[in-house]
């Protein structure tokens, strides 16, 4: 009898915790129902002025969940004597779409005060940029709290680098709890948006010993990108150039085709050409589009789960900026 009692009290508790700490659809139902429909508006002014903001935001989820969790601890501004992610070399300058997630806070904070957390702001920003871009559709889960803690060095340890072979850019999403396969659908992110020349002319100059040009990139591939990174540029310019030639603001499949086709910018790009697996995943999702769209949509779910805070943990900002005082 003691037992049973003992029992259900058990499973109540269990139920309680996991019904506070779970990320939901529609966390923000009650509360402030008009939270997406702020965030979609002013997401969608925004990436119709400029796509590449679009680009930016599904890239800022990206970097906010793999380093602590999704909690944007990116958006954090450094402080005199503390540096910030944001001024990380993974970031700073290349992350775009800081004003956008800045704009839609003031909308939601001038409708439900301190309510909806910039961590769930990102995720509500980049499935519609995603939306917009790619016309890919899903439902994103909330309830996600803000970090208070952001630190210039933790994307060095957490975010994979544009250099890294196969097994390591495979450990990166591995230590984030996520499958070589939705490693693979993710890559395909890179349909949209811009590189800085920085972020891959070794790949054109100075590859190795042997070859000064990675001979895994199509020859011709590598001349246009050479006009459009000379060898002789400034030391302090750094251009940029679209990540897909095809359809350069399209979010679709199109990636797959110019990994295979060797017309891709970053090492880690025609990394997935490395093993027979993840080849043959590439040449799939090239022929498929519709089945990566709706994987796309389940890995970013995934990615959008990264160690969150949930319940009482962490907090609501009052700007994304700046942790509460
Ligand atoms: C597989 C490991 C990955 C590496 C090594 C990597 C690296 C990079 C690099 C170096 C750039 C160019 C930055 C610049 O020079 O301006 C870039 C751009 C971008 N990445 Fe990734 N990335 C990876 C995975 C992802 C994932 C998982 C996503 C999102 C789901 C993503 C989304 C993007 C987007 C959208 C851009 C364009 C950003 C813009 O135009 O502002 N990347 N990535
Ligand atoms: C990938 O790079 C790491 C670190 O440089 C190296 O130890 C490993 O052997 C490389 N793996 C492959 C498959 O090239
Ligand atoms: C240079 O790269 C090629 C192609 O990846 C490789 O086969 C070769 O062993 C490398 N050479 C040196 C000296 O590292």
């Amino acid at each position: 009898m003691l037992n049973s009692v003992f029992c259900m009290l058990f499973f109540l508790a269990m139920a309680c915790i996991s019904s506070s700490t779970a990320l939901k659809v529609g966390f923000y139902q009650r509360n402030c129902p008009s939270a997406e429909a702020i965030v979609r508006n002013v997401v969608n002014n925004a990436v119709s002025r400029n796509p590449g903001l679009g680009a930016g935001l599904i890239r800022m989820h990206f970097h906010d969940c793999f380093v602590r969790g999704c909690d944007a601890s990116i958006l954090l501004d450094s402080t005199p004597g503390k540096p910030s992610e944001k001024d990380n070399v993974a970031n700073n300058p290349s992350m775009r779409g800081y004003e956008v997630i800045d704009e839609a806070k003031k909308q939601l904070e001038a409708r439900c005060p301190q309510t909806v957390s910039c961590a769930d702001i990102i995720a509500f920003a980049a499935r519609d940029s995603a939306s917009k871009l790619g016309g890919i559709n899903y439902a994103v889960q909330s309830g996600r709290r803000d970090g208070r803690v952001s630190l210039k060095d933790d994307p060095d340890q957490n975010l994979p680098a544009p250099f890294f072979n196969l097994s390591q850019i495979e450990q990166s999403f591995k230590r984030k709890g996520l499958s070589v396969e939705e490693m693979v659908i993710l890559s395909g992110a890179h349909s949209i948006g811009v590189s800085h020349c920085s972020s891959f002319t070794k790949r054109l100059y100075t590859f190795n010993a042997t070859y000064p040009q990675d001979p895994s990139l199509d020859p011709r591939f590598a001349t246009m990108l050479k006009s459009k990174c000379p060898s002789n540029a400034p030391s302090n310019v750094d251009r940029t150039v679209v990540q897909d030639f095809i359809t350069p603001n399209r979010l679709d499949n199109k990636y797959y085709q110019n990994v295979v086709n060797r017309r891709d910018l970053l090492t880690s790009d025609q990394s997935l050409m490395a093993s027979p697996s993840t080849m043959s995943m590439v040449k799939n999702f090239n022929r498929q589009g519709g089945v990566w769209a709706n994987k796309f949509g389940k890995a970013m779910v995934h990615m959008g789960s990264i160690e969150v805070l949930t319940g009482a943990q962490g907090e609501i900002r009052k700007s994304c900026r700046v942790i509460n005082h």
